[in-house]
């Protein structure tokens, strides 16, 4: 009896400890799988902080955005500052125009990424003259917390038309990364002209035709005066810019590639940005009665941008459209030329 009992607890213990064994393998074997499956994906050297990447994963960022989101309101204290090791960068990106490019759509899907933190408003530091005088430190206070491993992003679109922007970034930062979205040039200042429109009906004052604007009366030539037109010859402000810093510190965005293929561009950004891929067609997804495409951040939370992005344009006579694209014409070669980006204009 006495036998048979100890033969039983033997087997059993057998059993239990070959489970045991079987167990610890499958732990360890499912650790390594895991590891090789979710590797944690390295931020470039440059983007790093303080911490090691192995310390700070891409994952654990973005399990930390919501915290982010929170702060960015604004209501961090003192103590989860410290607490949680935030910071407030100077950007290592901005984008500095072009205006009605797409500039919003960008920025915000650039921060999707999360290695990536926006500037949610545009700061005009560079650009104003008022905001330049109180200093960096200023300019720095007005961006949003982040931790050290990821990057800050602003866009402000009057930087890429304003003659002091390029030294004055210089200053900051001479390695600084530089973004341009670009639109058809004729589009581009029908978009512009429509958003001035716009703000002259809110406050029930009219304005002129686009072609009367776009057109000088007594030459019929492009009216070159029109500020429209002007932002749209994107080679003579780059040129003021190229004597600051070199072509390879420019991106060039493809704006209307944006609006109908999002995710190709911001995979160039990312790479422009030494960020490791991100950004996937998950968080894009086109929203047929916006007639654009919304972001995606997790299966909580997406967004559209607000209406005052996509509006309708007004009609323009043919004939000045003609005219207008083939007076950008040659300033499109040679943006095309010195970008290195040829785009499908006409
Ligand atoms: P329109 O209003 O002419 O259509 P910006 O942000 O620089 O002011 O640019 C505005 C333009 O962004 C809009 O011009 C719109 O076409 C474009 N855009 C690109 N992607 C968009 C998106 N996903 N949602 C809304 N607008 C987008």
């Amino acid at each position: 009896m006495l036998f048979k009992q100890q033969a039983w607890l033997r087997q059993k213990l057998l059993v239990l400890g070959s489970l045991a064994v079987g167990s610890l393998l499958y732990l360890v074997a499912r650790v390594g799988s895991l590891d090789r499956l979710q590797p944690i994906c390295p931020i470039e050297g440059r983007l790093g902080g303080a911490r090691s990447q192995a310390e700070f994963p891409l994952r654990a960022l973005q399990f930390k955005r919501g915290l982010l989101h929170e702060f960015r309101k604004g209501n961090a204290s003192k103590e989860q500052v410290r607490l949680h090791d935030l910071v407030q960068q100077l950007p290592k990106a901005i984008i500095i125009g072009v205006r009605k490019g797409g500039t919003r759509a960008l920025l915000e899907m650039l921060n999707l990424h999360p290695a990536v933190v926006k500037a949610s408003q545009e700061i005009h530091f560079f650009d104003n003259d008022e905001n330049y005088g109180k200093g960096i430190e200023w300019y720095r206070k007005k961006m949003p917390f982040s931790y050290p491993q990821q990057i800050t992003i602003e866009k402000s679109p009057a930087y890429f038309i304003t003659e002091e922007v390029p030294e004055r970034i210089y200053k900051m930062n001479s390695s600084i990364k530089l973004l341009i979205i670009v639109r058809e040039p004729t589009t581009r200042a029908i978009s512009d002209y429509t958003q001035v429109l716009e703000g002259k009906e809110r406050k029930n004052k009219t304005y002129y035709k686009f072609e009367k604007l776009a057109i000088d009366p007594n030459t019929c030539e492009v009216n070159t005066k029109y500020k429209a037109v002007r932002t749209s010859i994107y080679t003579k402000h780059l040129e003021r810019w190229l004597k600051y810093f070199p072509i390879e510190q420019f991106h060039v965005v493809d704006g209307d590639r944006l609006i109908t293929e999002p995710l190709p561009e911001l995979q160039l950004v990312e790479k422009f940005l030494n960020l490791p891929p991100r950004i996937s067609q998950y968080n894009l997804y086109f929203n047929a009665t916006r007639g654009f495409y919304c972001l995606r951040f997790n299966i909580i939370f997406n967004k559209c941008l607000a209406g005052s992005k996509g509006r309708i344009h007004p009609e323009v006579d043919p004939s000045v459209i003609t005219k207008l694209r083939k007076f950008f014409h040659p300033f499109n070669q040679k943006f095309y030329q010195i970008t290195g980006r040829t785009l499908n204009w006409p």
